[in-house]
């Protein structure tokens, strides 16, 4: 049997080890992607270091959730994709589908090719963030607003929102989708270095992080919001959020409420979101056939990346530099083929 080499992390908050594994076979409607380029995310550390049994229950474990490459082998079944397409997709958290390899296996539905205009590391780029970013905003259980994929393009013209850690990646992608859905104003929060950046993605107004935020979203539309979206779920931000909403409004947090949030909410709806394309099969199937498009137009744009040395050994010294918060603005890849 053909083997590819893997990231593995072989038991509950072990260690990483690249190792050897067998390369999977797409089953029915799945494809086989050799991957190029991967992008590294918080939850990676996360897993590795507190065991977070609700995300991961089963070992040894191939993490990895943002991969660019090329058809190896279609299923039975897809037509949509044949050998040698150059793709991206959001990755599973199980042996097959992980995307800390070379090899993986993912469900065609939920691909898409990659325009003319993005490398492998850019499209890596894209996946995880740009899902969880639809998830609060197009989900009935999240804001529930109507998809831009699915005809509501433009159509939320009045409506304001606030998006704290506008420079993550998550941030940067809901910055874009709100502007895609029309909101007319999109208050970002970020650092003062990345003022320029959120502006460029389509924030009408940035507010730096360490000032007073409350205060200052209330200079510019004193009224509370309908809609919150926090990307950082810190305290800190999860308790300036809480502050701004409306009684009955809606505040979409990456992480788990803070219980002394949950405490104050009253009507207020917290909406903790997963950005999973499996738990939220419809919207990213839809979201899955309009991405090369929008990323090839313009319309929607990638996070800046930067390529780290020494291919699937170099995943956790970039997973380290994430849990001491020194990342800004920027999506840390590694080429698996290396
Ligand atoms: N639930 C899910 O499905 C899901 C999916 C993806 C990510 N996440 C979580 O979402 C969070 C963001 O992920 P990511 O990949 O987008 O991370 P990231 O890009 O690595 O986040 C780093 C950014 O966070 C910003 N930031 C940190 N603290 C902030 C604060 N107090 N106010 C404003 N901005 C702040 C920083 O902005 P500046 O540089 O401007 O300071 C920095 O650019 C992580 O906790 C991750 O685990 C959850």
């Amino acid at each position: 049997m053909s083997t590819r080499n893997a990231l593995v992390l072989p038991e509950r908050r072990g260690e990483f080890k690249v190792a050897d594994v067998p390369i999977p076979k797409p089953g029915k409607g799945e494809i086989l992607v050799r991957i190029h380029s991967v992008g590294l995310n918080p939850i990676d550390w996360k897993i590795q270091k507190h065991g977070l049994e609700h995300h991961l229950k089963e070992y040894p474990a191939i993490l990895g959730l943002d991969s660019a490459g090329v058809v190896e082998e279609v299923g039975e079944g897809v037509t949509k994709f044949q050998k040698g397409d150059k793709v991206f997709h959001e990755g599973n958290l199980n042996v097959r589908s992980g995307a800390y390899q070379q090899y993986t296996v993912a469900p065609a539905d939920l691909v898409a090719k990659i325009p003319s205009n993005l490398s492998f590391d850019q499209a890596a780029s894209i996946p995880l963030c740009i899902m969880t970013a639809s998830v609060g905003l197009y989900v009935k259980d999240g804001a529930g607003l109507q998809g831009p994929w699915d005809g509501g393009e433009g159509k939320y013209e009045d409506q304001s929102i606030v998006i704290f850690g506008g420079a993550s990646s998550v941030g940067l992608f809901a910055i874009q989708l709100a502007k895609l859905s029309g909101f007319s104003t999109i208050i970002a929060t970020c650092s003062d270095c990345n003022t320029e950046l959120v502006k460029s993605r389509g924030a009408t107004h940035a507010i730096d992080r360490n000032a007073d935020v409350v205060a200052e979203v209330k200079k510019i539309l004193s009224e509370p919001f309908n809609l919150v979206w926090d990307t950082v779920a810190a305290e800190d931000t999860q308790h300036q959020a809480i502050k701004i909403l409306a009684s009955d409004g809606t505040l979409l947090l990456v992480g788990p409420p803070e219980e002394s949030v949950k405490a104050v909410k009253g009507d207020r709806k917290l909406y903790r979101v997963f950005g999973s394309p499996y738990m939220h099969r419809e919207l990213a199937t839809s979201m899955y056939t309009k991405l090369t498009d929008y990323f090839e137009s313009g319309k929607l744009k990638t996070t800046a990346v930067e390529v780290l040395p020494n291919g699937l050994a170099g995943i956790p010294a970039g997973l380290q530099r994430m849990r001491e918060n020194k990342v800004s603005a920027v999506k840390l890849i590694v080429r698996p083929q290396e």
